[in-house]
């Protein structure tokens, strides 16, 4: 006995399966090819030595010549250090961020400023927040009991 399959059918399987092959193919070239690395930002650090590590020895936020602003924070199981941030409204705030423990989120909410912070990596990105106030900075990945309680608070300041 035969089965019969609908020529329909037949050529959305195909089409299910194509799709699943280039998927696949899509994250092996990211993987292999392009290095996939957590975002933002090639830079490995030990997670166990980041209070001693010199590029976190210094915490919170240091303005540099031309006006930017860089930002060190460490995120650790249930909190960020510093706790609260101040930063420059209009001007180029660039993050450092890693983590001494598992993996966290560094969300600040009502902005484009989302990154993973990955134990064994130094994530970095650069934003401007163009509107000053209180913003809050939540984990945004489950990272254990104590993760809804995990935040801190970015003040964004009018540039003098
Ligand atoms: Cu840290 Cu969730």
């Amino acid at each position: 006995m035969t089965m019969h399959v609908h020529v329909y059918e037949r050529a959305w399987m195909w089409a299910a399966g194509v799709i699943i092959v280039l998927f696949l193919g899509t994250l092996a070239y990211a993987a292999v090819a392009q290095g996939l690395r957590p975002p933002s930002h090639v830079e490995m650090i030990d997670p166990r030595t980041v209070w001693d590590d010199p590029r976190f020895a210094e915490r919170g936020e240091v303005t540099q010549a031309d006006g930017s602003v860089v930002v060190t924070a460490v995120a650790m199981t249930f909190a960020f250090q510093p706790a609260e941030i101040h930063v420059p409204a209009g001007r180029p705030v660039t993050f450092r961020l890693t983590s001494t423990d598992v993996q966290h989120g560094f969300q600040i909410v009502g902005t484009n400023a989302n990154t993973l912070v990955i134990p064994g990596y130094v994530s970095q990105f650069t934003t401007v927040f163009k509107t000053p106030g209180e913003y809050l900075i939540v984990c945004n990945e489950y990272c254990g009991t104590g993760h809804h309680m995990m935040s801190a608070k970015l003040i964004v300041e009018a540039a003098p």
